[in-house]
């Protein structure tokens, strides 16, 4: 049996943020439209009819806050920011409503429900909630899954940031002129944009040349180019940043971090791609939060922001880590250590050999650096998932399950 001390490892805060049922404060404006997007939470008439009534004006509305990103950001910005905050997502598999079920009674806060691909919809988010700034997190986001069928990928991510900058500028063009010149839309990117780096290679600035490698690195880079061009040919006023691998609570258990804790905790195999020698550079989701909230209020319109940990560690490195601290938090049974359940599988094609971020633009404009330190970080994401059994019992639905067996099952020792 394990047993965790929350108030040992400083994380009371997160702790309480306990996930219920899915709150009924949706407010619908159309039906998801196409067919192929798997829906977890499907919209029901009792969703629709107890919507938010009261106004949302001078808002910002964020894209895909129900994601792990976004989540965590519409949480840490309600706890600190004055300015409400409407929350426009599709909840497909990796948005769940629930992550964000202490904000049920907070004015300030509202869900809409809808897809960043349907223009209409987008445009009446926008009409009725008026908006100061976008904050756009939408995406499919998992490079494995953008491997098997990277249509999801292009549509949501070219598709879907077209449409709604597209809407955005509309929206923008009629306002007045103070509304304008203090509009922003931050568009939150991918250092899997600029490709792979070699051992000594030096990081990636905000000048390195684009070279995605994955069909999700290529359908960010395409938004990223979208933003640019939006800025550079009409004007429009935004931000780009450009973030490392984000670890941290309220992240889907089909990434890395969050995979290996849980299949640890249950004493099953732990999958490392290759030779477990790919290098990412690791953030905090609350520091990469509140990274965006600096540029969002300071960053310079039209300019890019790599954002990053200052973490470099090898797969193999993070994973033996997340082992010794399951093993700490739920000592031995007599099965011996968890990272003797490491299994090398079949690594992922086209795999990027390094990430690593050059993050000093971002700290000398505007004074931000990451807070928290990789190890500390690791023990409070690992507290956070041995005490949300619930939320993981969750997430865990048929379809997780079912691309759980397509990823592992066929992929075979080296
Ligand atoms: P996520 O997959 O956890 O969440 C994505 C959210 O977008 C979900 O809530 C989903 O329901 C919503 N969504 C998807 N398609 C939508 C659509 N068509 N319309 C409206 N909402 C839609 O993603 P995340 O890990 O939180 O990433 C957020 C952003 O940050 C993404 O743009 C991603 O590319 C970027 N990013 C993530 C990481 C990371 O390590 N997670 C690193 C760098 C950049
Ligand atoms: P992931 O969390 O999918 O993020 P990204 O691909 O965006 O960097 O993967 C992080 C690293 O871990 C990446 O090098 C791939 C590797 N990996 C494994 O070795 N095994 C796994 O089961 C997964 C999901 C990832």
């Amino acid at each position: 049996m394990c047993v965790l001390d929350l108030r040992c490892i400083g994380i009371s805060r997160l702790a309480s943020r306990k996930p219920a049922a899915p709150p009924v404060f949706l407010q619908c404006l159309h039906e998801h439209k196409t067919q192929k997007v798997t829906l977890l939470h499907p919209i029901s008439e009792f969703e629709k009819a107890h919507s938010k009534a009261e106004s949302m004006s001078n808002s910002i509305l964020v894209t895909g806050g129900a994601g792990f990103i976004g989540s965590n950001f519409v949480l840490q910005w309600i706890e600190n920011v004055a300015t409400p905050l409407v929350n426009l997502d599709l909840l497909t598999y990796a948005g769940n409503p629930a992550n964000l079920v202490t904000l049920e009674d907070d004015s300030r806060y509202r869900l809409v429900r809808g897809d960043i691909c349907d223009a209409e919809f987008v445009a009446a988010v926008l009409r009725d909630n008026r908006p100061r700034a976008i904050v756009h997190f939408a995406a499919e986001s998992h490079v494995d899954r953008s491997i098997a069928d990277p249509s999801d990928f292009i549509r949501t991510n070219v598709l879907g940031t077209f449409t709604l900058l597209e809407q955005a500028k509309l929206y923008w063009s009629g306002m007045d002129e103070a509304a304008r010149r203090t509009f922003r839309f931050l568009h939150v990117s991918t250092d899997e944009v600029y490709g792979s780096l070699g051992w000594d290679e030096a990081a990636f600035s905000e000048s390195t040349a684009y070279a995605p490698n994955s069909p999700y690195a290529a359908s960010k880079a395409a938004s990223d180019h979208l933003v640019r061009a939006y800025f550079h040919t009409y004007g429009f006023p935004v931000l780009t940043t450009n973030c490392s691998n984000n670890y941290g609570p309220f992240q889907f258990p089909e990434k890395l971090v969050p995979l290996i804790i849980l299949n640890a905790l249950e004493r099953k195999p732990l999958p490392l791609y290759g030779d477990g020698r790919n290098v990412r550079d690791w953030l905090f989701v609350e520091d990469h939060c509140l990274a965006i909230r600096t540029v969002l209020e300071r960053g310079r319109v039209g300019e890019t922001y790599n954002i990053g940990g200052n973490s470099e560690r090898k797969n193999l490195e993070v994973v033996t880590t997340i082992c010794n601290l399951v093993d700490e938090f739920c000592p031995d049974d007599g099965s011996g250590p968890r990272k003797d359940l490491i299994k090398f599988v079949a690594d992922r094609p086209g795999h990027d050999r390094r990430y690593a971020i050059d993050a000093a633009k971002i700290s000398q404009e505007l004074g931000w650096r990451p807070a928290v330190e990789f190890e500390s970080g690791l023990r409070k994401t690992v507290a956070w998932y041995l005490e949300h059994r619930s939320w993981v019992q969750n997430v865990r639905s048929g379809a997780y399950m079912d691309w759980i067996r397509q990823n592992y099952e066929e992929r075979v020792q080296p």
